[in-house]
């Protein structure tokens, strides 16, 4: 099959919808990472995207729909609080989880009985989302546990002859994924942390848990228990008071022929002398931003990323460094 990369226009969204009403998946841009999209509804379509991405079928997706949908076709019982949340930070980063009326394809929730609803902010995602005007269920479009895509190449490099489509709507500006928010219970529960963080919730609801897997447990949020983010390359992650030790390891491996390459932010980056360095920036929108495309270009320039986490932690941080720590679990 051949993939076109094309920008967002009629005939592209023209043909994009033909793909969905035909069972197909179209990758598309999102403020967060690009999205593989299909028919929500249609289990045939939902299968072939976990089959696409080699996805393990116990970990479910999240619907997409435009800022016009009306909600109450896929969610029930949605308490108080969730209404102000999506008022405050919709679109945007923010998935919610709630009882799912049933109107997408089980498949979708992989028999959870949830659903996980997202109103992207971006321009793209919403054209594509009104032009089609059905719910639309979407992982990140990448391989399974690769790196997700921040841009159509980064969708073309992993799935290159395996979609038709790709819409162009140029690199991502938030760089990781939307915070998943368990609205299923009393309180809001973050169960994947992103761009919308723990701070913000609780400064507008007064309350906000954070589900942190246990051993042996069954996750609430599948994907949680997944390697993921992962460059081809090797890792090593280091603490922030631990760049002594990276260096070290940087040149142990340097000198007996390993290429390796440190990624860290700004301020550290200016200690490393000559060292190849892959910079993340120096404020957490800028790292979050910067993350994905970092760990792509380590693939291709090194045979060991030597990671060294920024120092600050809260916030958006939380998100980045949930990445970072997958991408260099062994
Ligand atoms: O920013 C994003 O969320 C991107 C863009 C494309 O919208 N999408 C994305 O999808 O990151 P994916 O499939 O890579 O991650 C979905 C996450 C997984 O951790 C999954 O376990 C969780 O959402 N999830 C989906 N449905 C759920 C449900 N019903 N209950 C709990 N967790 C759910
Ligand atoms: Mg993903």
């Amino acid at each position: 099959m051949e993939t076109k990369i094309a920008a967002i226009t009629a005939d592209s969204l023209s043909r994009a919808a033909r793909i969905i009403r035909d069972g197909g998946a179209v990758a598309f841009p999102t403020e967060t990472v690009y999205g593989l999209g299909a028919d929500a509804r249609n289990t045939e379509a939902v299968e072939n995207i976990f089959a696409i991405k080699g996805r393990p079928n116990d970990n479910p997706l999240i619907v997409h729909v435009h800022t016009d949908y009306d909600i109450s076709s896929l969610a029930e019982g949605v308490p108080a609080y969730a209404v102000k949340l999506s008022e405050k930070f919709l679109p945007g980063p923010l998935t919610m989880v709630y009882k799912s009326k049933g109107s997408v394809s089980p498949a979708v929730s992989c028999g959870l009985g949830t659903v996980a609803v997202r109103i992207p902010s971006h321009d793209g995602a919403q054209k594509f989302l009104k032009y089609l005007g059905i719910p639309i269920a979407a992982p990140s479009a990448n391989v399974s546990k690769h790196v997700s895509p921040t841009s159509a190449e980064h969708v073309f490099f992993d799935l290159n002859g395996k979609i038709p489509l790709i819409l162009d709507g140029g690199a991502c500006s938030g760089g990781i994924e939307s915070t998943v928010l368990d609205c299923t219970g009393e309180i809001p529960v973050i169960l994947r942390s992103g761009l919308i963080t723990r701070e913000m919730v609780e400064e507008t609801v007064g309350t906000c848990g954070e589900y942190v897997l246990k051993e042996g447990e069954r996750a609430r949020s599948p994907g949680m228990k997944y390697k993921h983010y992962s460059p081809s390359c090797e890792t090593a992650l280091f603490a922030a008071d631990e760049l002594a030790s990276a260096v070290g390891l940087y040149d142990e491996k340097e000198k007996s022929g390993i290429c390796c390459a440190i990624l860290c932010e700004s301020a550290v980056a200016k200690k490393l002398g000559g060292r190849r360095c892959l910079v993340l920036g120096s404020d957490p929108a800028e790292m979050a931003a910067n993350l994905y495309l970092r760990l792509r270009e380590a693939e291709k320039i090194c045979r060991l990323l030597i990671a060294v986490a920024p120092a600050e932690r809260g916030g958006v941080m939380a998100g980045v460094m949930n990445r970072l720590t997958k991408a260099c679990r062994n």
